[in-house]
């Protein structure tokens, strides 16, 4: 069994990536700067389910945080690296720019860093679908990524790049992982499927970006977990998308659905698309099928249910969130 970092770990996907190495045997190191973007106690709800594994070491560190990654590095010693922590968030990049490059580059960089003087050998980025601006899907991870439409897509192709470089300089196996809208229970309240379940729940009007007939290829955090993990022992530098790569939802197929789970009805008020919006995302997941043997196994109906039942189970705690 190894001893392995999760960046991001308090975070959406992080948490799952790390119960599920748990659930493996591994030692698990998790870091996170506990950023405020959205409600910390959704953070610490997740952190709680990991805390009673004795195998898990959760340390408040910012990636961007050279001395303090430096100490880590030396405590442990580091098998495999899934980078997760990341400023996320399409709209709220183009307020932040800046912090946005700093977070999601430089603190790249730094755990890159780490990698090559303790000799990482595998290191895993989650990567993101944003980056296939200006192409019709379905989107192949073989097309030239150099349109991104928001500050967030662009430090994300960023870090792709360092971490070839990386790569190529001092032979770290790379995995990269282009994700598709990924949803979930305790997901993230900036993201459409947890704000519109709450508000809908809750009777307050929900706000949708564009005429709702624009769609995701929305897919289950668990598929996400297990296509990351797998994607850890693979040699050489690969890309990988991970989506569900079935017909994509569109958005207001998505509020129907809620609405009929709940059995309420959601006040809708319609807004301008946003221009660092992609209209369509939809995966080929070919090449994960391929080297990796990843297929996601989770249907949007079974998700969504699933959603709607841990949200119900928690109604109270997340009746007590800021969304
Ligand atoms: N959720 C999605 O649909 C999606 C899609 C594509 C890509 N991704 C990528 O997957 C990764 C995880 O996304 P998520 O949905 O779990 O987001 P999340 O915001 O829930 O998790 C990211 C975590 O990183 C932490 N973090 C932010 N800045 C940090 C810093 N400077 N130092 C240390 N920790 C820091 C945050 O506190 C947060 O807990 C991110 O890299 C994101 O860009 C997510």
């Amino acid at each position: 069994m190894h001893t392995i970092l999760v960046t991001g770990a308090a975070g959406f996907i992080g948490h799952k990536i790390c119960e599920f190495l748990l659930e493996q045997d591994h030692e698990v190191v998790g870091i996170d700067n506990l950023s405020p973007y959205y409600d910390l106690k959704i953070k610490a709800c997740r952190l709680k389910d990991l805390a009673p594994h004795n195998q898990f070491h959760f340390e408040k560190i910012d990636v961007e945080d050279e001395i303090r990654l430096s100490e880590l590095f030396k405590k442990y010693s580091f098998k495999k690296v899934f980078h997760l922590a990341a400023r996320g968030g399409v709209r709220n990049s183009i307020e932040h720019p800046k912090e946005y490059v700093s977070t999601n580059v430089q603190g790249t960089v730094n755990i890159l860093e780490q990698c090559k003087k303790h000799g990482v050998q595998n290191f895993v980025l989650a990567s993101t679908s944003s980056l296939y601006t200006g192409y019709e899907p379905p989107f192949r991870e073989d097309l030239n990524v150099n349109m991104p439409s928001s500050p967030y897509a662009a430090t994300k192709g960023a870090a792709e790049l360092i971490s070839h470089t990386y790569h190529h300089l001092y032979s770290i196996n790379v995995a990269v992982l282009r994700y598709f809208t990924v949803y979930g229970p305790l997901s993230r309240p900036d993201m459409a499927q947890l704000r519109f379940l709450h508000r809908i729940a809750n009777d307050q009007p929900i706000h949708i970006n564009g005429d709702g007939t624009q769609s995701r290829d929305f897919t289950y955090v668990d598929d996400i977990a297990k296509g990351t993990i797998l994607a850890s022992d693979c040699t050489g530098y690969n890309k990988f998308n991970m989506g569900r790569g079935a017909e994509p939802i569109k958005i207001n197929t998505m509020i129907d659905l809620i609405e009929k789970k709940l059995n309420k009805k959601a006040q809708r008020q319609y807004l301008e698309f946003n221009p660092a919006d992609i209209f369509k995302t939809y995966a080929t997941n070919d090449k994960a099928n391929a080297i990796l043997g990843w297929q996601p196994e989770v249907s949007f109906e079974v998700g969504l249910q699933r959603c709607v039942e841990d949200y119900i189970h928690r109604k109270k705690f997340m009746g007590g969130l800021t969304i």
